[in-house]
């Protein structure tokens, strides 16, 4: 890694091992894009601009020294709204008289080593100064008085660029921030296919993939969360990458909030991507002297296509970004009670549940929702973190013992962030919700959601989650988050920052998680709404796994595991066996390949196992000491998907190679059985000169083989039949 500047000709290089990213200040301080992509040695690229293209209808920049140079024409480095640029832009405020035409112009730079931490924000971090570079870039604009600064990073190891922006008010007088993005990259072509993963609840991150239009395509939230519905990732790839080959840009947002996409085709077929808050419904006040820093946006180049891409991703957040003690760690193998019991349970029937799952290795039992107030199912008690004794005589006390005496582990599921309508909270504090006064109050799961942006209200559920969570041995804890944000607005709040909260709510929501992770480093948090629908780098940070999705059915988890991976690593992917037929799709499945689904993930169960047959009992049991031999490979290898479930009509397959090529791990799953259907499969990623043994057959080939001409699994696979292979060195 490296970041020079040619001080004689104004240009920035930042490279990493495999790619470059250039940028020039040119005529009179404009900082205009000059490349992204595969390393290169040259820096001056400046040959590649055109100055003059459209005079009269995309008119030109005084100031810029020459005639005819349009912004509308020309690669920016960060675009501005309203001075000449008619596409999709970065950045504009709003000055006190009214008006938001915005253009900034570099000022100064800076170089150094490490990386700075952002405030009260999650992001990528390096232990090391010696481990990161990074350029800070300054630019003004006159007549507001707005201090752009924009950050880039480097971290040694990774082929990632790391961008945020900083704002501040230099002036002496307000203005609003309208938009500002975090991230904005012009590419001098449209030769892509946008990859994006979009879903809802039981189906999150539906990977889809489709050559880029003219116009603009906008990926985004606006939910109060980054959703179920679209994640924050975007990738560029040429139209014909492959899992193996071919350019691939991938973008992703640190951020658990609303964010915003936007890819625009522009008529002479430029590109130009920006990525960040999402400007709807956003706008904030910055006060003379005040500054503002946006989240962070990682973009990642691989030259190795899309599976290259994802090996970049899913290292940096395996390694950069997920913190604490269960960074590195094996997680606890758990039982969830959820959809064994719902609401339906007491201690009793818990110790059940846990003394059958205790000889099977079973090492945490996890309690879901239910155990507080007087909640019995979803109408009340969110937010009266009490227990209730109805249910659970004694306390947790009495749970915690019995499940240490068993040799277990215990967890607990909070929802921190909501309240229910029907709760001794709301009726103290009606106010302490997201509200608009005098409009109704939309109704979730008979709940609304507290208003983070508020410090008391921070501070009562850091009190509230902390007293349960120092009453017991409590060594995990499930933060769910089941509604999205309507009729925004904060009781605490004048008028002109109304349109703060979205963002102010999830910097509460990042305070509190700091404040309850650090203060019990030793609790593994799992984050989850319902399901996967905050799913996203900003929540990694804080909390190193996600419940993926609440579709436990196998078939639908190949999928969604499938497209989760185009960003996310296995290790941030929490995956367990359910019951058959799955309680989602009503679907049969074997007990075998539920857990040969689940074994690719943070693995635990989700069903009675106090009810299971001894014949079940014996393969829980050989399944949990398979993912215990498996799991170094699963979770800190090379993933490499082999046959995708959305285009494949017949079936499935992904593997993962330890990092030294010792072993691999490949899964297949056949979705739907095919009359004289073939199974044939070639691997990837293993040293073509080792020579492995197949773990089943005992067969061995040399990684050339098992590349080039595969592995034959036979013609007599049928819907449902899966497995999961170990390939190792001989
Ligand atoms: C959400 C979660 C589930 C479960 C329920 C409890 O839907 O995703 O796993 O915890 O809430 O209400």
């Amino acid at each position: 890694m490296n970041i020079n500047y040619n001080s004689e000709r104004q240009i920035f290089k930042i490279d990493t091992e495999n790619s470059s990213y250039i940028m020039m200040v040119r005529r009179n301080g404009y900082l205009q894009h000059l490349y992204y992509g595969a390393y290169i040695k040259d820096d001056d690229l400046e040959y590649l601009f055109s100055d003059v293209i459209n005079e009269s209808f995309s008119p030109w920049a005084p100031s810029a020294g020459v005639k005819f140079f349009a912004l509308d024409t020309q690669p920016q480095e960060y675009s501005c709204n309203g001075a000449g640029d008619y596409r999709v832009s970065a950045f504009s405020v709003e000055m006190e008289c009214g008006n938001s035409a915005t253009a900034l112009k570099y000022v100064s730079h800076e170089i150094f080593d490490g990386k700075k931490r952002l405030s009260g924000l999650p992001a990528v971090y390096v232990e090391e100064d010696s481990m990161a570079k990074t350029l800070e870039i300054t630019m003004l604009d006159e007549l507001s008085g707005a201090q752009v600064v924009l950050s880039y990073c480097v971290v040694d190891g990774f082929d990632a660029v790391m961008r945020y922006t900083r704002v501040k008010n230099t002036s002496n007088k307000a203005f609003f921030i309208e938009k500002v993005y975090s991230t904005c990259v012009d590419f001098d072509d449209k030769d892509y296919d946008l990859i994006h993963l979009y879903g809802t609840w039981a189906a999150e991150r539906t990977m889809e993939r489709k050559p880029i239009i003219q116009g603009i395509q906008e990926i985004a939230s606006k939910r109060g969360s980054s959703s179920h519905n679209h994640n924050p990732f975007v990738a560029l790839v040429d139209h014909n990458a492959t899992e193996e080959h071919g350019n691939a840009y991938g973008f992703t947002l640190c951020y658990s909030g609303n964010f915003s996409a936007k890819i625009e085709v522009d008529t002479i077929d430029q590109t130009r991507v920006i990525m960040g808050i999402n400007p709807e419904d956003f706008k904030w006040k910055l006060c003379p002297g005040e500054e503002f820093t946006s989240p962070e946006a990682i973009m990642v180049y691989s030259a190795d296509g899309i599976g290259g891409m994802s090996r970049q991703f899913h290292k940096l957040i395996r390694k950069n970004i997920c913190r604490g003690k269960y960074k590195n760690v094996r997680r606890p193998i758990l039982i969830n009670n959820w959809e064994a019991t719902y609401f339906e349970f007491n201690t009793e029937k818990l110790i059940k549940i846990a003394e059958a799952a205790a000889p099977l290795g079973i090492e945490m039992l996890v309690m879901d929702d239910g155990w507080f107030g007087t909640r019995n199912d979803e109408t009340t008690s969110i937010g009266d973190w009490i227990v209730n004794e109805n249910k659970l005589p004694g306390g947790l006390s009495v749970l915690t013992d019995k499940l240490s005496q068993l040799g277990m582990k215990f967890g607990l599921w909070f929802e921190p962030e909501i309240v229910s309508f029907n709760s001794e909270l709301y009726r103290s504090h009606p106010d302490w919700c997201i509200h608009v006064p005098g409009r109704d109050r939309s109704v979730g799961r008979e709940t609304a959601v507290l208003d983070m942006s508020r410090k008391e209200v921070v501070d009562h559920v850091f009190n509230a989650v902390s007293s349960v969570l120092r009453s017991a041995d409590i060594s995990y804890v499930k933060w769910d988050f089941n509604r999205n944000l309507t009729e925004v607005g904060s009781a605490a709040l004048p008028a002109d920052r109304q349109k703060e909260v979205f963002h102010r709510y999830v910097l509460g929501v990042y305070d509190l998680a700091e404040r309850l992770t650090s203060t019990f480093p030793d609790i593994l948090f799992e984050g989850c709404s319902g399901g996967g629908g905050r799913f996203d780098c900003g929540m990694f940070y804080y909390f190193p796994q996600i419940w993926t999705s609440d579709d436990t059915d196998a078939f639908e988890r190949c999928k969604i595991q499938y497209g989760s991976s185009i960003c996310y690593p296995t290790s941030v992917m929490s995956a367990h066996v359910s019951a058959s037929p799955n309680h989602q799709t009503a679907r049969k499945m074997s007990f075998e390949t539920r857990g040969n689904v689940a074994t690719s993930g943070s693995f635990g169960y989700e069903l009675d196992l106090s009810i299971i047959s001894n014949e079940e009992k014996e393969m829980v049991k050989a399944q949990v000491e398979r993912y215990k031999d498996l799991y170094d490979t699963i979770v800190n290898g090379d993933n490499y998907r082999l046959i995708d479930p959305f285009t494949n009509s017949r079936w499935c397959a992904w593997e993962y190679v330890s990092e030294d090529k010792s072993r691999a791990v490949l899964t297949y799953v056949v979705t739907k059985y095919k009359i004289k259907g073939r199974y044939h499969i070639k691997l990837a990623g293993l040293d073509p000169n080792t020579l492995y043994k197949e773990s089943v057959t005992g067969r061995c080939y040399y990684g050339d083989t098992l590349m080039n001409a595969g592995i034959n699994l036979g013609n007599d696979l049928h819907d449902g039949d899966s497995a999961i292979l170990v390939f190792d060195k001989v």
